[in-house]
């Protein structure tokens, strides 16, 4: 059996990237993995038991007993699940306990898939540093702003952007600054910068990135 593809996108919150990892992921017939969903899924079950997700060790023993299943149909895409998921994060032991189950999703996708897509802060840099190929994913605070905004406003009447947009710089700054697996981007990922494109235009250029490594891998 082949080594499957990995396709790894990172990048800060709302740019774009779990938008376009699910096309990528459904135009190639790979499985996906939205890891945010995952510090997400943790910074739930913490918030509905009426923990502190600072606290180190329950945020870890709500991690190593942590699945996906634990989390279907709950709305984990809040403005304050999003928050606690960035604090829970920042913590060793909770990257720990995820590592594993991510890996295993990209060595070995489910349903037989030949190629695995996940998107998250530190895929293409620690989780899958063997990556097929990697994409840092950016837009505008202001672009990234709105379009969460656009997202949360539904349920939310009363958010302003100018919320939404102080919620992503604290974010962005506390991923990026962590000493355990920070955001970054890989020394061999592709810049995509998303302020000015459509979602149809960004899926042109991704697919263009990722046809052309394999091409070259056909040679
Ligand atoms: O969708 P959005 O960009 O807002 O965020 P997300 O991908 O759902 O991730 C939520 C939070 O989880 C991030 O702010 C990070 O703190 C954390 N995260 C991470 O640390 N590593 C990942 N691979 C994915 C998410």
């Amino acid at each position: 059996m082949p080594d499957p593809i990995v396709i790894a996108l990172d990048g800060p919150a709302a740019s774009g990237k779990g938008t376009l990892a699910q096309k990528i992921a459904a135009h190639y017939g790979f499985a996906y993995l939205d890891t945010g969903s995952l510090y997400r899924g943790v910074a739930h079950l913490l918030l509905q038991a009426g923990e502190d997700p600072r606290d180190e060790r329950l945020a870890e023993a709500a991690a190593r007993r942590f699945s996906l299943e634990a989390v279907e149909g709950a709305d984990i895409r809040t403005r304050e699940i999003g928050a606690a998921a960035s604090l829970v994060a920042a913590q060793p032991g909770v990257r720990k306990a995820l590592l594993d189950f991510q890996r295993e999703f990209a060595r070995r996708p489910p349903k037989g898939a030949p190629g695995a897509v996940l998107d998250g802060r530190d895929i293409g840099t620690v989780v899958c540093p063997d990556a097929t190929v990697k994409f840092f994913v950016v837009a505008s605070p202001q672009i990234r702003a709105r379009r969460r905004f656009l997202e949360l406003k539904a349920a939310r009447p009363d958010l302003t952007q100018a919320e939404v947009l102080a919620d992503l710089e604290e974010r962005d700054a506390r991923d990026a600054a962590r000493a355990n697996a920070p955001m970054a981007m890989a020394a061999d990922a592709e810049l995509l910068d998303t302020t000015h494109l459509t979602i149809e235009a960004a899926f042109a250029a991704a697919r263009r990135v990722i046809d052309g490594v394999f091409r070259r891998c056909e040679d």
